[in-house]
């Protein structure tokens, strides 16, 4: 019998391309992959006969039947609905513990961290990371806690800005010089695709955590140098002061996850909780994929989109 794995929430960025990834195996395992809405399952999974869309949400824990699954993947989802990060965070993560007890097939929890998520506080909104990892760290016979960088594709959107006419993008890594772990969705996927293929393969610990970068670092200035290359535009930074930060995050998000993300973001900058992990290379996996290819293949896509949408 094939491995089947449980992929929840399946329309997180990490959990797509996960999919991704399995399905892309010679011989794939079966996929159950829960969305709150399943018409959201992209065509390029459903097409494929090892790939099942079911309905579910972690906040109410309806639809969690993991009971023919022998790993389960579980990416905490931010929410932004006015709850209290770390509330909703532990009621999502007791739902997906509630589940597991019911299945006792469920040889491996694969669960999406961060950097700095073993940290109770001082790391902004990584609360919903660290009461889920707290939570869930006994759940199953094999746990992998996957602690990945900042996303790459955090900068795609600053493609926008720096193709503009007056090209410039927004950068809350202060100073420019100053680098921070981050990592691709592309990367990511593989390595969480991995560890849901080694099921039943003994681990050196349980939980067991994987520390995921890119092939390096990257300051400000890094992110300039990517931006100009696939733009050929000179794009200048913005930088956004540590006491700017709640303001800026307040554009776009409400205040009280906007002090989250400051903090989260203050914690990785020059003497921060965060930034001394990020700067210790021990037990650190290192992914392939740079960030100017993120940033080519997303403008690359985004050309193809404006193309087609012209005729
Ligand atoms: N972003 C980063 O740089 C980064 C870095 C390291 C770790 N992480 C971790 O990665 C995880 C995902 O973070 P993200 O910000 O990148 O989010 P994301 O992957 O964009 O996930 C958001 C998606 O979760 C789904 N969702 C929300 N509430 C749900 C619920 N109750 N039940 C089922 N699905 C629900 C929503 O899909 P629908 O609306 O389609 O239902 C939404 O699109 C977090 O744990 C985060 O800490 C992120």
């Amino acid at each position: 019998m094939p491995l089947q794995i449980t992929v929840l929430p399946a329309s997180t960025q990490a959990g797509r391309e996960t999919i991704r990834s399995l399905l892309a195996e010679g011989e794939p395992p079966l996929i159950q992959a829960v969305y709150r809405d399943v018409s959201k399952a992209p065509s390029e999974f459903t097409s494929h006969a090892d790939f099942k869309a079911v309905k579910g949400d972690v906040s109410s824990g309806t639809g969690l039947d993991f009971s023919t699954s022998d790993a389960v993947f579980y990416i905490p989802p931010p929410t932004y609905d006015g709850t209290d990060s770390s509330e909703f965070g532990r009621n999502a993560a007791n739902n997906v513990k509630a589940a597991l007890e019911t299945a006792s097939g469920v040889k491996r929890i694969v669960l999406l961290s961060a950097m700095g998520a073993q940290n109770d506080k001082g790391v902004g909104i990584l609360s919903i990371n660290h009461v889920t990892d707290e939570t869930l760290k006994t759940s199953a016979a094999e746990v992998v806690v996957v602690k990945p960088g900042f996303f790459m594709e955090t900068w795609v959107s600053a493609l926008d800005t720096a193709k503009a006419d007056t090209p410039y993008f927004d950068s809350y890594i202060t100073p420019d010089d100053h680098e921070i772990a981050v990592v691709s969705l592309d990367d990511i996927g593989k390595v969480c695709a991995q560890q849901l293929l080694d099921t039943g393969n003994s681990l050196p610990s349980s939980p067991y955590s994987v520390n995921l970068r890119g092939p390096r670092d990257y300051s400000a200035l890094d992110v300039q140098s990517a931006l100009q290359e696939v733009t050929g535009k000179k794009v200048k930074i913005n930088a956004i002061k540590p006491d700017q930060l709640p303001a800026f995050f307040g554009q776009h998000v409400p205040a009280q996850y906007a002090d989250e993300l400051a903090e989260m973001t203050a914690a990785c900058l020059p003497g921060g909780l965060i930034a001394k992990e990020m700067v210790q290379e021990e037990g650190v996996a290192r992914g392939q994929i740079e960030l100017v290819e993120v940033l080519r293949k997303a403008a690359e896509s985004d050309l193809g989109r404006e193309r087609s949408g012209a005729f």
